[in-house]
């Protein structure tokens, strides 16, 4: 049976772990090349021999998304190594809140550099590659259609106490989809966006309040309190947080032929 996403090429930044790496792993197994990034490079090495150990083919490119040369760098590596960019996934991502009073510059910034001007620099970095590839396939009569997913959260479209930081940054999320599905739909890109509820990663483990995770050089707390864990369960229609995998079926659907005409 013929893979749905085969010889493309799928840049995922965050896959080291919880929903990125599911969906690095994921677009593999279709047949995708995966140019795998996390903040340092063992999770992101880790996730490329996973990827190669099941016969696909994968590099790292292990950085903070948030530096500033970071999208020439991610992009470029994409390009070097395997010569296209057919699907990109914004993924990379983490929380750090307080309520508004308390919230720092520092804690505002964190949240808009990593989910909001990550994106917005990885995007504009491709925009030149896409629009020759593009153009390059339109000259040789192929139909190409290519695919940026970028994750958002309830967050981002309904608010969450103490997240002032990360659900303006996930509702821009929003923003950013939708324009550049209007400026990208000539060049057909499809550009949609997954705003995930509960899914069961680091981000959200049952945490008493002591882990850390550290992320540009700061010890970020990681973890949902287990009682509100419990009560979040419970408002879930299903019943229950989903697992990475689930969460990466998401953004499958969005990277395969069948969504070719749902973009925005
Ligand atoms: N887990 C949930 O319930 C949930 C809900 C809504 C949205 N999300 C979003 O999903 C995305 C993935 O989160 P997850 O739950 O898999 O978390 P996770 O912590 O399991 O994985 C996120 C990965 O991103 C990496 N990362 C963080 N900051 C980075 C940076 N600056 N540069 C490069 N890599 C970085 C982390 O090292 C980690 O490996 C995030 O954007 C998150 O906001 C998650």
């Amino acid at each position: 049976m013929s893979r749905k996403l085969e010889g493309k090429v799928a840049l995922v930044t965050g896959s080291g772990r919880g929903i990125g790496r599911a969906v690095a792993l994921k677009l593999a197994g279709e047949g995708a090349r995966v140019v795998v990034n996390d903040l340092d490079a063992i999770p992101a090495e880790e996730v490329v021999a996973e990827i190669k150990a099941l016969g696909g083919e994968a590099v790292a490119c292990a950085g903070s998304v948030a530096a500033p040369d970071f999208a020439e760098r991610f992009i470029g590596t994409a390009v070097n190594t395997f010569k296209a960019i057919d699907i990109i996934v914004n993924n990379a991502g983490y929380t750090w809140d307080n309520v508004v009073q308390k919230m720092t510059d520092e804690q505002w910034y964190a949240m808009i550099d990593c989910h909001l001007t990550a994106p917005f620099r990885i995007l504009r970095a491709a925009q030149p590659i896409i629009s020759k590839l593009a153009k390059a396939d339109k000259e040789a009569g192929h139909r190409v259609v290519r695919k940026v997913v970028n994750i958002s959260s309830v967050a981002g479209l309904f608010g969450n106490a103490g997240q002032i930081n990360y659900s303006t940054a996930k509702a821009g999320v929003l923003g950013m989809t939708q324009t550049l599905a209007k400026e990208w739909g000539r060049m057909n890109v499809t550009v949609n966006c997954v705003a995930y509820g509960f899914i069961k990663t680091r981000l959200t483990v049952s945490a008493a309040g002591e882990s850390t995770a550290n992320i540009d050089g700061r010890e970020i707390k990681v973890g949902v309190n287990p009682d509100l864990m419990a009560m979040l369960e419970r408002s879930i229609p299903l019943g229950r947080g989903g697992t990475p995998e689930e969460a990466a079926g998401a953004v499958y659907l969005l990277c395969i032929p069948e969504s070719d005409y749902v973009s925005g």
